[in-house]
């Protein structure tokens, strides 16, 4: 007999349950603090947990951790009300395999839920996942950040919240997005996506909420926006870092009610639109630079999903490369040992889509007859590449968070001292802009003992340079 815990401060909350699936055969247990709890899995094994997240003594991701612990094997739920999704996904991150929202309003929902869990067929394993993806087009592959992205995506994509991609140009957030949708309960819904940067100001309040007709001139027909046809069904917002603050204020209009109107139209309508974002930009750093509404962000980041480059998953290199020659129909094909060495070792600033690129480039390209992909069909610049590459990528994404964080330090500093005045701020930064520079001659100097040619080399700059900031800043 398959056994429960119920974890809820609440007794009703237990007894719902027990009255609710202990009738159906199930063995139920119930604890109302973290010591009952404790002693209960100690001393039981469990298939199924529901876990109140909101607890007086304890909370529900702490527990969950406990029970994963020692129990691995057991599902579990987290139980939460509608205000805390946020921490309902943290719970997901954290091993929860579902969470489901209080008050139960929708007891068929519930049940379907717990079903699902307690069915003897309830199997989810990566390989099963794995081969979902790869049918619908996206190869997750064996890396553990792309695994857990995975995972998360699976548990999410049947709920309603909304999801935003983050990740690099090329990394697949479209092919993400459509894999979402199509593990979602929208799948025969339509899946629409749009550029928020590409579409003109001036046309997208028709585009997304469409226009009666006779709303404007040239308006000569009913028109449906996006919003209205991608209803029941999903919405990608590709590039969403790209939307003017104009767009921005329509958007977060329409997410915050759920309620929009047609242009020219008087009838409220109501849009049941899943909303997936994606960006390749810092929308944390877009708000602090007010180019983005953090009201939006909120909104769109109820779920974050971080898709790794390829560089960081570059052991699922073999992977790729079979998808990609099996795609374009040259399975016939392998790369040679020297060339996935070289593609092993570049940077893949476009990511899976340049990998993609580089495949279709060498099936063009291979004589006939030849099998192997030698190096000599692989593009100019991924022989150029080398170890120094990487270094140097490391070095200037490690600069300039420094240089980042740096200026952000000095501008904090006069954070609510409103009686500073410019002038004198402004000289100070004149005179910071010297002694940056006398220090770093200085110390370039003592690193070359003394050599002024060598250490302007190392600064680029001329000795001409040198001598000046030296001069200008007295003698060493
Ligand atoms: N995980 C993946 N599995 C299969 N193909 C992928 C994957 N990631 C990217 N691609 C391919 O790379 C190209 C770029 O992907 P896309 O989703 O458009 O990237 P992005 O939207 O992040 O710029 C597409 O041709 C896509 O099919
Ligand atoms: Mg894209």
């Amino acid at each position: 007999m398959k056994r429960i815990l119920i974890m809820d401060d609440e007794i009703e909350v237990g007894n719902f349950f027990r009255h609710l699936l202990e009738e159906k055969g199930f063995n139920i247990k119930t604890a109302v603090n973290k010591n009952e709890f404790t002693t209960l899995i100690s001393e039981l094994s469990f298939d199924l947990a529901l876990i109140d997240m909101k607890l007086p003594d304890s909370n529900g991701i702490q527990l969950l951790k406990q029970l994963k612990k020692s129990q691995p094997m057991c599902k579990a739920i987290i139980m939460t009300g509608y205000s805390t999704v946020k921490t309902a996904v943290e719970a997901l991150k954290n091993g929860a395999n579902d969470y489901i929202e209080k008050p139960f309003d929708d007891l068929e929902l519930l049940e379907k839920t717990l079903d699902n869990f307690l069915s003897t067929e309830y199997i989810s394993n990566r390989t099963e996942t794995n081969q979902l993806a790869t049918t619908i087009g996206f190869i997750i592959g064996e890396n553990a950040a792309m695994n857990e992205l995975a995972k998360l995506a699976e548990k999410i994509a049947k709920k309603n919240i909304n999801i935003l991609i983050e990740g690099e140009t090329g990394t697949g957030k479209d092919v993400l997005a459509n894999f979402i949708h199509h593990i979602s309960q929208r799948y025969n819904q339509p899946f629409i996506r749009i550029n928020c940067g590409a579409i003109p100001e001036t046309l997208l309040e028709s585009e997304l909420f469409g226009h009666e007709k006779g709303a404007f001139t040239g308006a000569v027909k009913l028109k449906k926006g996006i919003f209205e046809i991608a209803d029941n069904g999903t919405l990608f917002l590709d590039e969403i870092g790209e939307a003017s603050l104009g767009i921005q204020v329509q958007l977060l209009r329409v997410l915050e009610t759920g309620e929009y109107y047609r242009v020219g139209g008087e009838a409220v309508r109501k849009t049941n639109t899943r909303i997936i974002a994606a960006t390749n930009k810092n929308l944390v750093q877009a708000v602090e630079e007010k180019t983005f509404r953090e009201d939006l962000l909120y909104r769109l980041d109820v779920v974050k999903l971080n898709i790794p480059p390829l560089r960081k998953r570059i052991e699922d290199l073999n992977l790729y490369l079979n998808y990609f020659l099996q795609k374009v129909n040259a399975s016939h094909l392998t790369f040679s040992g020297e060339s996935l060495e070289i593609m092993r070792n570049y940077m893949w600033p476009g990511n899976v889509r340049e990998l993609f690129n580089i495949v279709k480039r060498a099936a063009a390209l291979v004589d006939e007859g030849e099998t192997i992909v030698t190096p000599k069909y692989l593009p100019e610049k991924l022989l150029q590449n080398n170890h120094q590459n990487e270094d140097n990528y490391q070095m200037n994404d490690e600069f300039e968070s420094f240089i980042t964080s740096w200026t952000k330090n000095i501008l904090s500093l006069w954070d609510g001292h409103n009686d500073i005045e410019l002038d004198d701020v402004l000289f100070s930064v004149k005179e910071l802009e010297k002694q940056v520079g006398r220090s770093f001659v200085l110390k370039s100097l003592k690193n070359h003992v003394g050599d002024r040619k060598k250490t302007a080399d190392s600064l680029n700059i001329t000795t001409r340079q040198l001598k000046y900031l030296l001069n200008e800043k007295g003698k060493i």
